[in-house]
């Protein structure tokens, strides 16, 4: 079998930043005026947070590749009410939360079995001062009622987990809420909330203080109508860059992808497993650094991954424990509780995964060590259960295409939450 692996080799796009694109739709949706939205990524989960927008009277429609959108300024939404089906999407549900808290509103929001698993008290939480609360009012988890309110005051808030999805909940409550709001976090989450504001021109400050980064946000304060551009998804380049590190003989080139620093602790973490990774034109496109990325065939060595990168890579965790598999010695990855709470419990669902293929991992509650270059068991049918987590799935699928092996991927549809075209671009990498 090891005589016939394929090889990856060519270059490619990947579709639009998830995390972006949610943000440029309900960004747009304050701006006062028409926002034309290029590249946005045509996944399951923006369209529910399209879908949401339309319903409450923001005009979408697509011309020819591009988005426009209709502003309505900031506090311009309509008709608040009725159903929002999040599906599998924890940024729809999180973050129309945050922008819902100051609009007078009552909404049932509900998602699908892994959504309804995912924890929305710490969302609740964060949007009570600014007049929002859940009925049944500790209710935990997806289906409940919704409630916002014009009642508001401003707030001020320490993060306590690290979350761009908070802290993205607790700005877009600010937006519409007079006076002025700050936020402060003390690990670096993705900052793409805060980019885009500044972009449109909202009042906003940035200070960083030593390991602390403090947010001040104006409320009540117009969204100028610029065009917004997303860049490809770094999230789903993650799975092409690993499939061109771990197989042989392959030089895949990834362009216009999303570099920014709060997104890029994959390319550091595999950089210093020794993976051959090179960076080329640079550019800045509305706030966001972009580039192409080179990865080439490499033999990586284990490495260890502390807590505090955890936010810088929280969605590449999983195809990472695939290279880690690969590589020579023991990887140690620590301080990723957080992953238990992803679209599926992602420590179980990658252990689980794994020891179908006869590779057992060491994991603890926040914690997991993989021993690599361990020899995979393909003499039986190999059934992976994604747990409708669609980067479980992909990342399997990333190893059944190295191991040239096919393997049953249940819940594999997921993968049209994220990047609905990800068969197809490996389809023409593979030759
Ligand atoms: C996201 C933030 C992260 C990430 C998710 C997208 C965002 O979640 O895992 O896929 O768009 O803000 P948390 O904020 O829960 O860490």
């Amino acid at each position: 079998m090891l005589n016939n692996l394929p090889r990856f080799q060519g270059t490619i796009t990947v579709p639009g930043d998830k995390s972006i694109s949610h943000r440029t739709l309900i960004l747009a949706s304050q701006a006062t005026g028409i926002v034309k939205i290029s590249n946005l990524l045509e996944s399951e989960d923006v369209f529910r947070t399209m879908n949401a927008l339309k319903k409450f009277g923001i005009r979408i429609f697509k011309k020819n590749k591009d988005y426009v959108v209709y502003g309505m300024t900031v506090g311009g939404l309509e008709n608040i009410k009725g159903t929002i089906n999040c599906g599998n999407s924890g940024t729809t549900a999180r973050l129309l939360m945050g922008l819902l808290a100051s609009y007078p509103s009552k909404l049932k929001f509900l998602g699908d079995k892994s959504l309804s698993k995912r924890p929305m008290k710490r969302v609740i939480n964060i949007l009570r001062e600014f007049g929002a609360t859940s009925i049944p009012k500790e209710k935990n988890y997806l289906p409940f009622t919704f409630l916002g309110s014009v009642m508001g005051l401003p707030n001020h808030y320490k993060l306590q987990v690290p979350s761009a999805q908070l802290k993205s909940a607790f700005l877009l409550a600010a937006l519409n809420t007079s006076g002025i709001s700050t936020i402060e976090e003390s690990f670096e989450t993705r900052d793409h909330t805060e980019i885009m504001l500044k972009y449109l021109g909202a009042k906003i400050s940035i200070k960083k203080k030593k390991n602390n980064k403090i947010i001040k946000i104006f409320g009540k304060m117009p969204l100028d109508a610029k065009n917004l551009k997303v860049p490809g998804d770094i999230s789903s380049a993650a799975f092409m860059i690993v499939l061109g590190l771990i197989s042989k003989n392959s030089v895949i080139t990834i362009k216009n992808t999303l570099l920014n620093p709060t997104r890029t602790g994959i390319l550091d973490v595999l950089k210093n497993m020794n993976a051959k990774i090179k960076i080329k034109n640079k550019k800045i496109i509305c706030g966001e650094i972009v580039g192409d990325i080179e990865v080439k065939s490499s033999i990586l060595k284990a490495t260890s991954v502390p807590k505090t990168m955890s936010p810088r890579l929280i969605d590449e965790y999983p195809i990472l424990f695939i290279a880690a598999s690969f590589a020579k010695g023991i990887s140690y990855f620590e301080g990723i509780e957080e992953l238990r709470i992803k679209e599926s419990d992602r420590i179980q669902s990658m252990e689980d995964g794994f020891k179908s293929l006869g590779i057992k991992l060491n994991t603890t509650k926040n914690s997991l060590q993989i021993k690599g270059e361990q020899s995979f068991n393909l003499n039986h049918k190999i059934k992976i259960d994604a747990k409708g987590d669609h980067r479980i799935a992909m990342s399997f699928y990333i190893l059944s295409q190295v191991l040239n092996t096919k393997f049953q991927i249940k819940d594999f549809n997921y993968v049209n939450t994220s990047f609905p075209t990800f068969t197809k671009t490996i389809n023409r990498l593979r030759n």
